[in-house]
């Protein structure tokens, strides 16, 4: 007998890229894949992400941040198994996070430990990077705690800083790693081949490339 498929729902603030990068990568599984995006969530009604959730035929919904009761609901009223932030700007309710332990990640755009943090996303990261003088960045995924950015470590994708970069230019390098990345790790994690041990190590990452 097969695995049922994972119900997986995708937390996302922006154009939602990372999410299209997922939602490709499922498909191109096809009947093998482990996941099925179920739900995007947004705590912007103008975001990208839930224009493509719509195109995608998949259910979306504008949240507030605020609405945290609502959040946890709603991903109870639609068998969520797993979670995917995907540029999700906002820190995901403890309940929420205790209740997906070791089934909720998320991808930053930058080698963390370094560079993460409160207020440390999107542009922010890229403009910290360049300011170090670092000549490496990358992507990285990891699993969700209830402090920004302080998971268990998954996998990373590091790409170089070139000496003429923006940070537009180090932005994209970044995106096209994440998109690499990001969605072979929420595939592995849906599959049950990567998991959070108990003792907090990770166990079963994908392959970056
Ligand atoms: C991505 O670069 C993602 O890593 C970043 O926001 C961007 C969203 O792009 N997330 C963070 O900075 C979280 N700390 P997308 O909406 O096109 O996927």
């Amino acid at each position: 007998m097969s695995t049922p498929r994972a119900r997986l729902a995708i937390l996302a603030s922006g154009g939602g890229s990372n999410l299209q990068a997922i939602l490709d990568h499922l498909r191109s599984l096809g009947a093998a894949s482990p996941a099925e995006v179920v739900l995007v969530i947004s705590d912007r009604a103008a975001a990208g992400a839930l224009d493509r959730a719509r195109a995608a035929g998949i259910a979306a919904v504008h949240l507030p941040a605020s609405a945290s009761h609502t959040l946890a609901a709603l991903l109870e009223a639609q068998d969520i198994t797993h979670i995917a932030l995907a540029g999700y700007l906002r820190l995901v309710p403890a309940e929420v996070i205790t209740a997906f332990a070791g089934r909720i990640v998320n991808i930053h755009p930058a080698l963390l430990p370094a560079f993460g943090g409160p207020g440390m996303y999107g542009r922010h990261v890229h403009e910290a990077v360049l300011a170090s003088g670092a000549r490496v960045s990358g992507a990285t995924a990891h699993f969700v705690d209830t402090r920004y950015d302080e998971g268990a470590i998954i996998a990373q994708s590091p790409v170089p800083v070139h000496a003429d970069d923006t940070p537009a230019t180090l932005a994209a390098r970044v995106l096209a790693a994440e998109h690499q990345l990001y969605p072979r790790v929420v595939a592995a994690l849906c599959a049950g081949t990567l998991s959070l041990g108990s003792d907090g190590t990770v166990r079963g990452a994908p392959p970056v490339s």
